[in-house]
């Protein structure tokens, strides 16, 4: 694995607003936001709107700076693509974007029924 991209995953881990829950952790232990993302994380009342297989999340943040009344989650499974998203997110100090580095197939055990308003699929 190159320098660079183990840099990347190293500052992921420092980024408050960065979950990383692949399936291996998943077995291990169940992801503590599901159904209390509104009061948890974002401590808003706002709609929550997934980015499915967002990458390096530039829809995700676009969105977030178009539409600050709602909170974005951009999900992808690729923890270097989510780092250019999450890095500029974090560097423009946004609170309504988030990013989850897991599977889409793990959806249900990271979201509640009815705790998600809007998923855009952008590709
Ligand atoms: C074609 S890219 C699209 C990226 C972005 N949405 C865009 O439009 O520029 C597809 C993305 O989906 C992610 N992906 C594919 N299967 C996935 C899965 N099962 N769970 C999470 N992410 C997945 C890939 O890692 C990749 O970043």
């Amino acid at each position: 694995m190159g320098k660079n991209k183990l840099a990347k995953f190293a500052e992921m881990e420092t980024f408050p607003h960065v979950l990383q829950y692949p399936f291996a952790r998943l077995q291990q232990e169940a992801f503590p936001l599901r159904g209390h993302w509104r009061e948890d994380f974002f401590h808003n009342d706002r709609p929550i709107v997934l980015e499915l297989g967002c990458g390096k999340g530039e829809y995700t943040v676009g969105l977030g700076e178009l539409y600050p009344e709602k909170n974005f989650i951009g999900v992808d499974v690729k923890g270097a693509r989510i780092w250019t998203g999450a890095k500029a997110s974090h560097e423009a100090g946004m609170t309504n974007v988030a990013f989850l580095r897991g599977e889409i197939e793990s959806l249900t055990s990271f979201f509640a029924p009815g705790e998600v308003d809007e998923i855009w699929i952008t590709f």
